[in-house]
């Protein structure tokens, strides 16, 4: 559901195996009613099954950006979409399901695909994926979508701890999306530039503060060093975003921290300040 960059890699990959249904609209469902071109990684051109409305499933993957969460839960409360498994990034996407559907998990994916244009995906990068219960318990459910994932070649695995991972990636994101976003720069001008790993050290305090209120202990600043390196060369997906005129998943990441703050009585004046400049851009952006 949402067949976009990460919805057809994911689509791609399965259905090697599967019968997959690529739900998808304007430009990119006609682009995908002609076929899949696969660059990088893979390189590949399939012919896929398109459709614009979703359709009965097995098993359905939401892969759309966090703003349209809340529509596409409603249209797929409409059909018989089977298990829900949304691999999306940010905190509240399986909230916002769970309000509609009943069959909901949650997963973490580090596989990473780019929209080069409609129809055409890069396969970046190989990864894993994670998938759990919100409430940790290692269901029928969670132990059948890893199986089919696993069948199909991707990576994946049956976690207890889907939610303390899904934090960690945000707070990881909250450090890098809106700071490249902002600048306009690659992932590798935070490690560069000294002030701007000053400004992603206190960005990633905060975060690290919220997830120890948790009972979430972590220490991040080498995991954010090392995704840095790893990814020097990359254009963060907000940048992405801000240089199409997008809206941004700021909401669902800092600003996600900041509610969680809110809420366990820790400041975050580092992730309100860049949440509310990534507002701001999208506001300008906009104006255009
Ligand atoms: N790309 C990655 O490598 C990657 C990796 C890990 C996690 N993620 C996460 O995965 C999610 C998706 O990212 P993405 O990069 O794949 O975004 P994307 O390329 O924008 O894909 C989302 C797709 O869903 C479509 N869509 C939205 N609402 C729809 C609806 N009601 N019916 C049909 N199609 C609909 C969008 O269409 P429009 O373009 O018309 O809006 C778009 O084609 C995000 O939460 C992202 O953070 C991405």
């Amino acid at each position: 559901m949402g067949a976009g960059a990460l919805g057809c890699l994911y689509g791609y990959m399965l259905q090697r195996k599967f019968d997959v249904i690529f739900v998808a609209r304007g430009e990119q469902l006609k682009a995908l009613k002609r076929g899949l071109r696969v660059t990088g990684i893979v390189e590949d051109f399939v012919r896929v099954k398109a459709v614009e409305n979703p359709v009965e499933a097995d098993v359905t993957f939401v892969t759309v950006k966090s703003y349209d969460t809340e529509e596409v839960a409603k249209e797929l409360s409409r059909v018989n979409c089977g298990i829900v498994v949304s691999l999306q990034n940010g905190i509240g996407n399986e909230e916002i399901l769970m309000n509609h559907l009943d069959r909901v998990l949650s997963g973490v994916t580090t596989y990473a695909s780019n929209l080069v244009d409609y129809g055409w995906i890069e396969f970046a990068g190989e990864g894993e994926t994670f998938v759990g219960e919100l409430n940790g318990r290692i269901s029928d459910d969670v132990i059948r979508v890893v199986e089919i994932l696993k069948s199909a070649g991707v990576k994946a695995h049956a976690v207890e701890d889907i939610v303390r991972r899904k934090w960690i990636k945000t707070v990881i994101n909250s450090a890098i999306n809106p700071i490249t976003a902002i600048l306009r720069v690659r992932n590798g001008k935070i490690l560069e530039i000294e002030e701007l790993w000053d400004l992603a050290l206190r960005v990633l305090r905060e975060g690290e503060k919220i997830l120890e209120a948790m009972g979430f202990e972590e220490k991040l600043e080498e995991v954010l060093r090392d995704v840095l390196i790893k990814t020097a060369r990359n254009r963060s997906s907000m940048l992405q975003d801000v240089e199409r005129c997008k809206r941004t998943e700021i909401d669902f990441i800092n600003g996600a921290l900041v509610r969680k703050g809110e809420e366990l009585g820790i400041d975050t004046p580092y992730n309100r300040t860049l949440t509310l400049l990534v507002k701001s851009l999208e506001s300008i952006i906009s104006l255009k």
